[in-house]
């Protein structure tokens, strides 16, 4: 399964593509994640791309696409994928296909996420990150078992530098001008679908599976 999760910053696109991957034997690939470990070991594309993420814009081009191209190359994703925060313009779109047909393959299906603003802003302001694995929490809808700490590794929790109010509404801005037009570029390739992205994470994962046609998933995992 080739498939992208498309959205605005806190729908929820990198909660479902983790609870996805068994279902789909397909692994995350996030740009975001992988920004943020080059950005943590200090590498020459962290120091740059930092600059952008800091205020929330997007990261030049030629680096995302230097990050994703070497990920998409590693066996277990040649097979399969599930991408998320990528593509996020037009360009990465064409790019992302051309790659994908030098393989001699395609996407399968885009699935967009649709939530509206205000609720973006409550996921994002309580989602708790941990430093250690990634798992993610949130204050309110998914609470960790003791405050601050992962249940998982019993890593820190900790809130991302870009979801401060002021770079959440410019990452908002940078979704509807850059990121949104994918949504037409991909209905016109009949590859899209739009599935509400408000209710309980195992709701909405089913809602995905239904539109992948794998509803069986979604019953033999019993989320
Ligand atoms: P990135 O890391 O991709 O961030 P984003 O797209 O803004 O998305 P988020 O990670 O904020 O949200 P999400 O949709 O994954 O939601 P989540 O599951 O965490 O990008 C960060 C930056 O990197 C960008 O600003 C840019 O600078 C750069 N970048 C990345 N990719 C790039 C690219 N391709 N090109 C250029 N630059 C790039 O959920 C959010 C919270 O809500 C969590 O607390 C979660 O627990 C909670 N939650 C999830 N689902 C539900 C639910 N159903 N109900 C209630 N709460 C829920």
């Amino acid at each position: 399964m080739r498939l992208v999760l498309l959205g605005p910053p806190g729908a929820g696109k990198g909660t479902q593509a983790r609870m996805l991957e068994s279902k789909l034997d397909a692994p995350q690939v996030a740009s975001g994640d992988l920004l943020r470990t080059a950005v943590k070991n200090r590498t020459a594309l962290g120091v740059e791309a930092q600059r952008y993420m800091d205020k929330g814009a997007l990261v030049p081009d030629e680096l995302v696409l230097k990050l994703i191209e070497e990920r998409l190359n590693q066996p277990d994703a040649r097979v399969g994928f599930i991408l998320d925060g990528f593509p996020r313009n037009v360009p990465q779109a064409e790019t992302l296909a051309r790659v994908l047909d030098g393989y001699g393959k395609k996407l399968d299906k885009v699935v967009a996420l649709m939530v509206p603003d205000a609720e973006i802003v409550k996921r994002i302001s309580g989602r708790r990150t941990c430093r250690n694995c990634g798992a993610m929490y949130h204050l309110i809808y998914d609470p960790p078992r003791n405050p601050g700490v992962c249940n998982e590794c019993r890593g820190e929790l900790y809130q991302r530098e870009d979801d401060a109010e002021e770079t959440v509404r410019m990452r908002l801005k940078v979704y509807a001008e850059s990121t949104r037009p994918l949504l037409e570029h991909y209905g016109r390739l009949g590859l899209l679908a739009e599935i509400d992205g408000i209710g309980a994470t195992g709701e909405i994962e089913r809602r995905i599976l239904r539109v992948l046609g794998r509803d069986g998933a979604a019953a033999k995992g019993g989320s």
